[in-house]
């Protein structure tokens, strides 16, 4: 059908089917028309999970205002370039739907690896640790490791306020009890629980990077986004507070002045998503940076890569260490 029959049937009150709407839309755009994005917006607006349901209802009317509305998502996503989460306004993350816009970064499907090592990590339903998710964004992250480790006590931060907001919005919208904070990294937070896991996804794009197609990212915040340094002042700048904080912690935990130990063990794992090609420079400069700090003589921190423990795997795009205050 003709885009002038499509208006022509419209305005004399007839209602588009969805077969007449999708094959109006095929001919306006032509080689721009993108069909998967096309039935997804549909059933979006038609409240349906499953795509299947459009060739089963082919001949259904859509009312006028779903029309329009499809069609005016449909013009945002191909004339406008918005990445198709934006336009939906939510985004699947661990098989559950996060609410996102322009305040947060669009959930990564590799950034599902880092539940996965959370939850290796811990092994449990939580009980006993503490989980610090740094950079929430959507709180794909923190709220994802709440219901899926419900004893664990969550916490998420994020420099900006607005993330912050829909961070407590999506929390609230999936039942997940977390506490949210405004930081800068991990500055002002401690050490204070026996077993920690910090879970970070920060901006590690560098903007000099230029295989990295700006276009594609022009709709998510640049504080999502983009770090200096080949994409690794974020990472790095937390990783030494982190260290910083542990140092401290351990000189608090050492030997009193009879050389009896004050405290127990403290452990905390570091779980950060990173670029592949970021992995052998972080390596290098971590073996830097622990040799450079004063860990003290009161206490004993064992820093090591948790790749040389058997029982973790992590994928492409994480690392994990960990910290023990012994
Ligand atoms: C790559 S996004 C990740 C969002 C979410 N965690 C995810 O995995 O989809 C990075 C997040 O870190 C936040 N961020 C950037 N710099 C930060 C800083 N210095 N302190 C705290 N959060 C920061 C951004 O606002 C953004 O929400």
């Amino acid at each position: 059908m003709s885009v002038n029959l499509a208006t022509k049937i419209i305005k004399n009150g007839r209602h588009m089917t969805i077969s007449d709407w999708l094959k109006t839309q095929k001919d306006k755009y032509k080689k721009e028309f993108l069909p998967l994005d096309a039935e997804l917006i549909l059933c979006f607006v038609l409240s349906v999970e499953d795509r299947s349901y459009l060739t089963l209802h082919e001949d259904q009317k859509l009312t006028p205002s779903q029309s329009a509305r499809a069609t005016g998502m449909l013009e945002q996503r191909i004339k406008d370039k918005m990445p198709l989460a934006y336009v939906l306004q939510e985004k699947e993350f661990y098989g559950r739907k996060f609410y996102v816009d322009s305040s947060v970064l669009i959930p990564r499907p590799e950034t599902e690896g880092l539940i996965d090592i959370v939850k290796e990590i811990i092994g449990s339903d939580g009980n006993d640790w503490k989980i610090v998710d740094i950079g929430t964004g959507s709180s794909c992250i923190a709220t994802t490791l709440k219901l899926e480790l419900p004893k664990a006590d969550v916490i998420g931060t994020d420099i900006s306020p607005f993330a912050l907001k829909t961070a407590k919005m999506n929390a609230k919208k999936l039942g997940a009890k977390i506490t949210f904070t405004k930081t800068d990294l991990f500055e002002q937070m401690t050490l204070d629980a026996k077993k920690m896991v910090i879970v970070a996804n920060l901006p590690y794009v560098d903007p000099k990077w230029d295989w990295v197609s700006k276009e594609n990212l022009q709709y998510e915040p640049e504080v999502a986004l983009y770090a200096e340094d080949g994409g690794l002042s974020e990472i790095l700048r937390l990783l030494f507070q982190i260290l910083t904080t542990a140092e401290a912690t351990a000189k608090v935990f050492g030997k009193d002045n009879a050389g009896t130990k004050r405290n127990p063990r403290q452990t905390t794992y570091v779980v950060l998503e990173l670029d592949p090609s970021q992995k052998a420079r972080l390596d290098k400069l971590m073996t830097m940076n622990t040799d450079n700090l004063d860990w003290g003589d009161s206490a004993v921190i064992d820093f090591q890569k948790i790749k040389n423990l058997a029982s973790l795997k992590t994928t492409d795009y994480a690392v994990v260490f960990k910290i023990s205050i012994i």
